[in-house]
């Protein structure tokens, strides 16, 4: 299959890179940004320059839009015209381009941020579901959907300066890059496989959580992070050491829901969160792939 990434340089788009190319796809990345892997087609251009876009996707099957401002970039100054601009300028000009050039399938990368309805980033997130909605209505376009709640990953040091300040975060309930990955790669398998179930669907993307359901409800019920000891009692001393609290309780979302796209399989748990902790110490891993 051939696909066409937005954004692909970034921090899903460089996983989904490594792992189309890995299975046989051909790749072309439409980023300012350069890529981190070797082997796509680079296009160095903005999704804002929409004389180019036609052109650019002649002869691809999917388009996976992943490019946008997200959460961390509202902090990093990122005004609500920028949001605007590529959110739903961008998000219009890849659906009309890709209308055009009667491409048939459309991965949208969307966000939980979708529940802050009336925050910069969450309705341009909304104004995007719809705008996909629309396109696989008029156009007979086959649209996926993906909800990925927050996912930065641990080695992305613009963000985190260390492994430890990812797990403080990481702990509270999140789902990691490469499940995130798995996502994106079963949304595309799932359009190779058409039809699909329902129209353009929504998937809500989770994490992985070892905990039962008991556990989650009586966090504390045997003194303070009870749960956690009860799983993970071995790591406690390995927590103190890097000052991670273990009473530190992860929200964990509708897991039913969160796991309604068929062949999604999250793997990365506190439980792998502990290994890489206790093999790469604050260091934590490095990208598993040569930057
Ligand atoms: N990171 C998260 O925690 C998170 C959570 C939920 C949803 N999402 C969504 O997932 C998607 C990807 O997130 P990410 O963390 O990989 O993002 P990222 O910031 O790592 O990557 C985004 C990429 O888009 C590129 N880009 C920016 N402007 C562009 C333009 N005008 N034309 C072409 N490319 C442009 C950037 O250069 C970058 O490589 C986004 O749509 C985001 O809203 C992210």
């Amino acid at each position: 299959m051939r696909y066409f990434l937005t954004g692909g340089s970034g921090d899903a788009g460089t996983l989904l890179t490594q792992s189309l190319l890995a299975r046989g796809d051909a790749v072309t990345n439409l980023d300012l940004a350069p890529p981190n892997v070797t082997g796509a087609v680079h296009i160095a251009g903005s999704l804002l320059d929409h004389d180019a876009l036609p052109a650019a996707l002649f002869g691809h099957d999917t388009v996976v839009h992943i490019a946008a401002w997200h959460g961390i970039h509202e902090q990093a100054g990122k005004t609500p015209r920028d949001f605007h601009d590529l959110n739903v300028t961008g998000t219009f000009n890849i659906l009309e381009a890709a209308a055009g050039a009667d491409i048939k399938n459309f991965v949208f990368i969307s966000s939980t941020s979708v529940e802050d309805r009336f925050g910069v980033y969450g309705h341009t997130k909304i104004l995007n579901e719809e705008m996909c909605r629309a396109y696989a209505q008029r156009h007979g376009m086959q649209v996926v959907i993906l909800r990925p709640r927050a996912f930065v990953p641990p080695w992305n040091r613009a963000v985190y300066s260390d492994f430890i300040g990812w797990a403080q975060w990481f702990m509270k309930g999140a789902v990691h890059v490469t499940d995130v990955n798995a996502a994106i790669l079963a949304a595309c398998d799932l359009l190779a496989a058409a039809p699909l179930p329902e129209a353009a669907p929504v998937y809500v993307i989770d994490g992985a959580y070892d905990y039962s359901a008991a556990e989650l409800a009586n966090w504390d019920a045997a003194g303070a992070g009870s749960s956690f000891r009860a799983r993970y009692g071995d790591f406690e001393g390995l927590m103190a050491q890097h000052g991670l609290d273990i009473t530190r309780k992860p929200r964990v979302l509708c897991i039913p829901d969160a796991q309604r796209l068929p062949g999604y399989v999250p793997r990365y748990s506190m439980q792998n969160l502990l290994e890489d902790l206790q093999r790469y110490g604050a260091a934590g891993p490095p990208p598993p792939y040569a930057a």
